[in-house]
């Protein structure tokens, strides 16, 4: 079976082409790399041993959607070209909205046109905002998004659900994903942040490698348990697997004319952000360099899942600890210096 992958080539599209060819399926990129390095490609050549076909194209492109659905049966969408950065989207929310809403209504529409019925859709737990109360559940309220990339993916999640209700043979599912931190175990593939990470665990990396000076924990005043806020971190492999689950799912679905479900994705432990330090220490045995500094804007106190929907309806579950996925991360690291 063939798989699209659009934004195949970035950090958790690469996993999932690793686990969707393990699972036996055939993975085809669409992917411009805006976000993402060629040389991608090559290391999951070696690590799944046979070439990987890829269209270097804009989701925006019309013409490149009937290309690819021209060239290729397509059995099923995994949607990950989307842009990431949450500061960023608060200063440019039209570049936002344009590529993860607009590129996506397009995708919907060639989807149809060309009769493609099976979408895994990237979500996110940004969804929830703060939650009332913890583990989250998918029952838990959606909060009104507190940046544009947020809102960018409650609108993808509300256009799903509408265009699967008119009827005309879409299936989807959305998974909300918790924090995917770690790399696969080859370290030929991983996260590759542009210029100054946002996100904790590249920071830890950068830092403890030299690259940063000094790690800033945002905030110690929080009403936790050890004053930094919680998140629940998730090995990206792991998360790739969820792809896996969720296609075979759908594919399920074929006896009935319409299907929508969405998943959270995560450990569902919480761990706070002196705990991901410790655990990182632990892991590679080195010390992290970091300072207390005020709270960043905009973020949360805690949020973590509660998975038993996606353990019981989707047969998964997340199996690597933090501590193997913090090994990973820096493993990955090491990899990225030495290869400069
Ligand atoms: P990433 O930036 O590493 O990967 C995205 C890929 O999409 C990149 O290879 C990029 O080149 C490609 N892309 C972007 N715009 C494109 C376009 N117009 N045409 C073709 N390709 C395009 O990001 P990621 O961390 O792998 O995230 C994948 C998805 O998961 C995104 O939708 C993101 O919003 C979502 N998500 C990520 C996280 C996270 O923390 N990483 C958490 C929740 C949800
Ligand atoms: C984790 C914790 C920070 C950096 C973001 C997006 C979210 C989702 C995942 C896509 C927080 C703290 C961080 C640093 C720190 N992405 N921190 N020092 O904010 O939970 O989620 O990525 O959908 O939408 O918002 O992840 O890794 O940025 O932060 O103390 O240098 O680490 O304050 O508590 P976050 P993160």
């Amino acid at each position: 079976m063939k798989i699209l992958v659009t934004g195949g080539a970035g950090f958790i599209g690469s996993h999932t082409v690793v686990e969707l060819h393990h699972a036996g399926y055939e993975s085809i990129i669409f992917d411009n790399f805006s976000n993402s390095e060629k040389a991608v490609l090559a290391g999951l050549e070696t690590i799944i041993g046979k070439p990987v076909t890829c269209y270097e194209a804009d989701i925006n492109d019309p013409a490149a959607w009937d290309k690819v659905f021209t060239e290729n049966k397509i059995d099923g969408i995994i949607h990950f070209a989307a842009f990431k950065a949450v500061g960023e989207s608060v200063s440019e929310p039209l570049k936002y909205y344009r590529n993860n809403v607009a590129a996506t209504v397009l995708m919907l529409e060639k989807m149809e046109e060309h009769k493609v019925s099976n979408l895994v859709f990237s979500s996110s737990c940004t969804v929830y905002g703060q939650p009332e109360s913890l583990p989250v559940t998918e029952l838990s309220k959606v909060q009104p998004a507190n940046s544009p990339y947020g809102n960018t993916k409650q609108i993808c999640e509300e256009i799903i659900t509408d265009t699967v209700a008119t009827n005309r043979g879409l299936k989807a599912i959305s998974l909300r994903y918790f924090n995917p931190i770690g790399a696969h175990e080859s370290v030929l593939i991983g996260e590759l942040p542009l210029g100054v990470p946002a996100n904790l665990v590249p920071f830890i990396t950068q830092t403890v490698a030299g690259l940063r000076g000094q790690l800033s924990v945002f905030g110690d005043d929080y009403p936790t348990s050890d004053g930094t806020a919680v998140r629940d971190y998730i090995h990206v492999v792991d998360l790739a697997k969820a792809h896996v689950a969720a296609l075979a799912l759908l594919l399920k679905q074929q006896e009935k004319t319409t299907y929508y479900d969405y998943f959270n994705i995560g450990t569902g432990t919480g761990s706070s952000v002196l705990e991901v330090i410790t655990a990182f220490e632990t892991a590679t045995g080195l010390k992290v360099n970091y300072a207390i500094k005020p709270r960043r804007e905009g973020d949360v106190t805690a949020v973590y899942a509660d998975c038993s929907k996606s353990n019981e309806i989707l047969g998964w579950k997340a199996e690597k600890t933090l501590t193997e996925a913090l090994g990973d991360a820096w493993k990955w690291q090491l990899a990225v210096v030495n290869r400069k």
